[in-house]
């Protein structure tokens, strides 16, 4: 009774882009269980794509996803804005300072696509006053800089992360895997196993030795690429040069497979 009379007026917000998944979903049911009411945004956002091909084929599917939420609970509200209302005229980013947060892996060579993020976060955030707000760690460095935005702005918003939800073989869910064919699909369960074999490497071998074996484990894979594959500490995201006691590391990696990018990542510690 005490946990029903907890969430009876709270909200939870899932920003997300739309073209739904179990991914999603998971947050979703998540958001569902600790709030009595789910906003859940559909918004894709300009901003943090630095290719207008990659924004304009962005898949869209609003009247499908709204059905799909339709079935998951009736505590759904769906707020999907257009881009004039979370921009107005000038659709610009805002400057962050993530304390280098957003300068590795993902941010490297995609430069300002995290400020496009915080833009668009703390716009829903403050548009929707939710009591907490759910991302996935599959985006682990997005949850990491949307934390590192909201505690320096002292925003009252809880930030939680929601666990990778993957494919019955592995493959961490994402609406990029729609566009793989059904075998390179089935061979991109390699990239997790690849992680996994990672972590039991992880203590014994160093970071160094482990990144060199992931790219020969790729250099023998003749449909996947690999772009990069990093250990980092959780928190910094700083590439590891020795564990220290007492710190938390994680692998990351991105991948394409033909023209399709794909990121995942596993907590090893
Ligand atoms: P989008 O890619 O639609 O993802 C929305 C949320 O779903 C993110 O928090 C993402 O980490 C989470 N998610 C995606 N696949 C997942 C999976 N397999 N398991 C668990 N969670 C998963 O991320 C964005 O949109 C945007 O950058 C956004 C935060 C909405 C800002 O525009």
């Amino acid at each position: 009774m005490k946990k029903e009379r907890d969430i009876k007026h709270t909200i939870g917000l899932v920003p997300t882009m739309g073209a739904l998944h179990q991914g999603h979903i998971s947050l979703i049911h998540r958001a569902l269980a600790q709030n009595h009411l789910v906003v859940v945004s559909i918004f894709v956002n300009p901003t943090q794509f630095d290719k207008k091909d990659d924004l304009d084929n962005y898949p869209r599917s609003l009247d499908k996803d709204m059905g799909l939420l339709k079935q998951v609970s009736e505590r759904i509200v769906v707020f999907a804005p257009s881009v004039n209302e979370m921009y107005g005229e000038l659709v610009v980013s805002q400057a962050y300072h993530f304390d280098g947060l957003d300068k590795v892996m993902e941010g490297e060579f995609r430069d300002g696509q995290f400020d496009g993020v915080g833009t668009i976060v703390e716009t829903l955030l403050r548009t929707v006053a939710p009591n907490k707000a759910y991302f996935g760690e599959k985006d682990f460095q997005q949850l990491q800089i949307i934390k590192k935005m909201v505690k320096s702005k002292s925003l009252p918003f809880e930030i939680i992360g929601c666990p990778i939800e993957r494919e019955p073989h592995g493959l961490a869910m994402s609406s990029r895997n729609e566009r793989l064919s059904p075998k390179v699909r089935t061979e991109a369960k390699f990239i997790y196993e690849t992680l996994l074999t990672a972590k039991t490497k992880f203590g014994t071998d160093s970071a160094i030795e482990i990144m060199e074996w992931v790219k020969l484990q790729f250099e023998k894979n003749t449909l996947l690429d690999l772009e990069y594959f990093q250990i980092a500490d959780e928190d910094t995201l700083t590439p590891l040069l020795m564990v220290q006691a007492g710190r938390k590391y994680r692998a990351f990696i991105a991948v394409y497979a033909n023209d399709v990018r794909l990121i995942d990542n596993l907590k090893l510690n």
